[in-house]
């Protein structure tokens, strides 16, 4: 099949090309660096020819909810758009478990309209949310830390590897669109702070870590807000296995 990969260069959407091309698959990379700006829609139409599925991977900027909510809104609305008018037949996005269930969170609320778009949009879709990734723990302390202390939540979470991320967008993609896919998540129950600490060890670097539901994630995100619901598809690598080929 002919797939696009709109975020091709990021963490999941790399990872994804590389799964459906290992699948034999003719693979469009979408991305700003690649030459098609989905905020703009330069490129996309003639990255989208031919193209019968799109997984869509891409990111929002920033941390303020009205500019993650237009990013995302923008972003999904040009691409949708472009779909419809070169015939795709399939739309994946991923998103993120528990959305729904955490109002003060700027990207959560950008996810949600994403997720609204794609779900009124014009092209047959599948909406896949998963957990947070193996490597969420160092990116959030690596946002916070000054001077080598970082503040971190102590978030309940069932981290997931990347790599069976991208490997579930890339089976996904190339079958019929499902709807809402069942949550994706890891096999084992993490806290965050362990998490980064462990991350932090395996790689030689020193950081004091400050708890807090004060930072980038109030109390609202406490709990078992985060972990996969009923029916979940469970991925093998567990976060020990990950750190250590990470
Ligand atoms: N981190 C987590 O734990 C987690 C958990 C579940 C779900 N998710 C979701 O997973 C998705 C992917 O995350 P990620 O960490 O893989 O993202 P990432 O590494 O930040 O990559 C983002 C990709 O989007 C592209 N992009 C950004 N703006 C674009 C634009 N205007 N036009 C075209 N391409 C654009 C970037 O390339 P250029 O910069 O070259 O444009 C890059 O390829 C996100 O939507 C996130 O909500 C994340």
């Amino acid at each position: 099949m002919r797939i696009a990969v709109a975020g091709a260069t990021g963490n999941i959407g790399r990872l994804t090309v590389a799964a459906l091309e290992k699948a034999g698959h003719d693979v469009v990379g979408i991305s700003r660096s690649l030459g098609v700006d989905l905020s703009t829609g330069v490129g996309l139409d003639d990255a989208l020819v031919g193209v019968e599925a799109v997984v869509d991977a891409t990111n929002a900027p920033g941390r303020d909810e009205a500019a993650t909510v237009a990013h995302f809104r923008t972003t999904t609305s040009i691409l949708l758009a472009a779909e419809e008018r070169a015939g795709v037949g399939h739309h994946v996005l991923l998103s993120i478990v528990g959305i729904d269930r955490v109002a003060g969170n700027p990207h959560y609320a950008g996810k949600r309209e994403q997720e609204r778009l794609v779900e009124a949009g014009p092209v047959p879709w599948t909406i896949v949310p998963a957990t947070q990734f193996h490597d969420f723990a160092a990116m959030v302390t690596d946002w916070t830390e000054v001077d080598g202390v970082a503040t971190i939540a102590p978030l309940l979470v069932q981290p997931i590897a990347p790599a069976d991320v991208a490997g579930v967008l890339a089976e996904v993609v190339v079958g019929s669109p499902q709807g809402r896919h069942p949550d994706l998540a890891g096999p084992e129950t993490q806290d965050l702070v362990d998490m980064a600490r462990r991350t932090h060890a395996a790689r030689g670097r020193s950081v004091t870590l400050v708890p807090t539901w004060s930072g980038l994630f109030g109390a609202e995100m406490a709990g078992p807000v985060l972990l996969p619901g009923e029916g979940a598809r469970i991925a093998p690598t567990t976060f020990d296995e990950w750190l250590a080929t990470a």
